[in-house]
């Protein structure tokens, strides 16, 4: 059995960021990852990361549009400290070695980013996920620490109270392993694989989140689930919305730049939600191209700005898609991107159970509210990654030694072997294709009391099927359908909470648009929805939103 102070779960930028900062800390840390770091989700963000650095922005600026963006959830004091601990993380990155692009006047440069006052998004071309991650795993590189990967988180362990470590399992031995720990920071990102059409990587599936709320923990406002507007149509690859701060449009079968319909004063730099939104709704109204979906046009911005600003969708467009964005309108339709609910944190990453602490896009603090401002999320994970990195090595420099036995490993491992021994049962792939396809149809963009009834009817009658699931691979090695099983398992517990929390909250607010409620509704709703684990499914209870400055208002762009 192993043992270190601070487990980091997530290799992501949340989870170096956390590792670095504990280790700093003095801490003995340990991170680990079902991924080789560098092949992270968080390399596949694209467009750029806010912060307020220009001459006419200021930080206040990036808190009012963050809180107008989160449509009035998003809590006031949290966005306050995230968006003044911009700068001081945009300048630690450049200085850990981040090869941001410039203006001509050696400056950072920035892009405008939708829902933004001022153009605010730095970027390293349109490969600013993947320029951080190499800068930090480099830096990361010079501290002490021990990576454990290509592990599977399988249970987080808690007794007595606290948090005593986690068990995984080792795809390359076939083991299952203990690691005793004060304090776990969970980091594995998202969860975007629930669904079918997403711009998540394969290895989105949702475990951290799925098994600290199996442990106890409290997830927080899950029914919000962004749709990124602009995704290639038929991979569903993100087409990022630097495309569109750098000057693409939007247009539609008939040549209209539609968005001036929905978004008269800033087009296609409206928050995502809206965006979204007036894409699927062109569609569904007959006027989008055949096979339903609508043009991102970057003709006019000229090869030279497109190759230099947008090269990664350049090469994207070509390779996956066959087309040149330089001569020809990129085909979009919009796709699950991201999660605002995740578990619930405070600022300094700590949850409703002592020792176990979460980061990034498996957490909840809340910034983003209802909708997520693009740009917002790198430097989310490097602010709070920070954060719980530190007061998880805080926590563990003065909690007790953890206890964990070999029978929690071997309890921890026992439903998994009976998968393995049955001779009949379900494929866990087969699951996880009908659970895509039940959220892509009944809890997509726009939503509605039947649709997301029989949503809910299908993830649990999916649930019940789960109970007998089946692995089928009997090899102890790179057993990756033991690790489909447990991913598709993690996937449906987290389907059912969303389903139930957009079931649940009548009203549209932000990316949770009811077309049966259609308006926002504070007297009732301007509170954040927690959902607790229990035998007959998640159990609801409500939190206040915390405000400072600002007064919700009708959000118009
Ligand atoms: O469009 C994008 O480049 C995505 C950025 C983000 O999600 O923050």
């Amino acid at each position: 059995m192993r043992t270190h102070e601070v487990v980091v779960v997530g290799a992501g930028l949340a989870g170096q960021r956390a590792a670095l900062a504990a280790v700093q800390a003095g801490r003995d840390v340990a991170i680990v990852s079902k991924l080789h770091p560098l092949r992270s989700h968080s390399g596949a963000a694209q467009g750029g990361i806010n912060a307020a650095v220009g001459k006419e922005d200021s930080v206040d600026t990036h808190i009012y549009d963050t809180v107008k963006g989160s449509d009035y959830l998003g809590d006031q004091d949290a966005i306050e400290f995230f968006c003044r601990e911009a700068g001081p993380t945009v300048v630690e990155m450049e200085h850990f070695g981040t090869i941001f692009s410039r203006s001509p006047d050696g400056s950072l440069a920035r892009r405008p980013f939708g829902g933004a006052g001022f153009p605010r998004t730095i970027y390293a071309a349109d490969r600013t996920g993947l320029a951080l991650l190499q800068a930090l795993w480099e830096r990361l590189g010079t501290a002490r620490f021990t990576l454990y990967q290509e592990w599977d988180l399988a249970r987080i362990i808690v007794t007595g109270g606290r948090v005593q470590g986690i068990v995984a399992f080792d795809r390359k031995s076939g083991t299952f392993e203990g690691i005793r720990a004060k304090s776990v920071v969970i980091a594995t990102g998202p969860a975007g694989r629930i669904y079918g059409r997403t711009t998540n990587a394969h290895s989105c599936t949702g475990d951290g989140v799925a098994l600290a709320y199996e442990a106890g923990a409290q997830l927080k406002d899950m029914e919000f689930v962004q749709f990124h507007p602009t995704a290639l149509l038929e991979s569903g690859i993100l087409i990022t919305e630097g495309a569109r701060g750098e000057g693409g449009i939007l247009k539609n079968a008939a040549g209209d730049r539609f968005m001036s319909k929905y978004a008269p004063h800033v087009l296609e730099l409206a928050s995502r939600d809206v965006v979204s939104r007036a894409i699927w709704t062109e569609v569904q109204e007959g006027r989008g191209f055949p096979g339903g979906y609508v043009h991102l046009e970057l003709m006019h911005l000229g090869r030279e700005k497109i190759e230099s600003r947008l090269q990664e969708i350049c090469d994207f467009c070509r390779r996956f898609a066959g087309i040149d964005p330089v001569v020809e309108p990129i085909p979009v339709l919009p796709a699950q991107h991201y999660m605002m609910g995740g578990i619930g944190t405070n600022i300094r990453g700590e949850t409703n159970i002592p020792g176990l602490y979460a980061a990034g896009e498996a957490a909840c603090v809340s910034i983003h509210g209802a909708n997520r401002l693009g740009g917002n999320s790198l430097l989310e994970t490097l602010v709070f990654g920070k954060q719980a990195g530190e007061w998880a090595a805080a926590h563990a420099e003065k909690a007790p030694a953890s206890v964990l036995t070999e029978a929690q490993i071997e309890s921890a491992r026992a439903p998994i072997d009976a998968w393995s021994r049955r001779t009949e049962g379900e494929d866990p792939q087969a699951l996880r294709t009908e659970m895509q396809a039940t959220m892509d149809r009944y809890v997509g963009i726009y939503r509605n009391e039947a649709d997301l009834l029989e949503g809910l009817r299908r993830i649990r009658a999916l649930r019940a099927r789960f109970e007998n699931v089946r692995i089928v691979d009997q090899s102890r090695i790179y057993n990756l359908n033991m690790t489909d099983a447990l991913e598709t398992g993690h996937m449906l517990e987290l389907a059912e909470v969303i389903v139930v929390g957009a079931f649940t909250r009548t009203e549209s607010r932000g990316a949770h648009s009811r077309v049966d409620y259609p308006k926002r509704d504070d007297a009732q709703w301007m509170k954040h929805t927690l959902a607790t684990r229990t035998p007959q499914g998640p159990a609801l209870s409500y939190a206040p939103v915390s405000y400072t400055r600002w007064e919700p208002k009708e959000r118009v762009y």
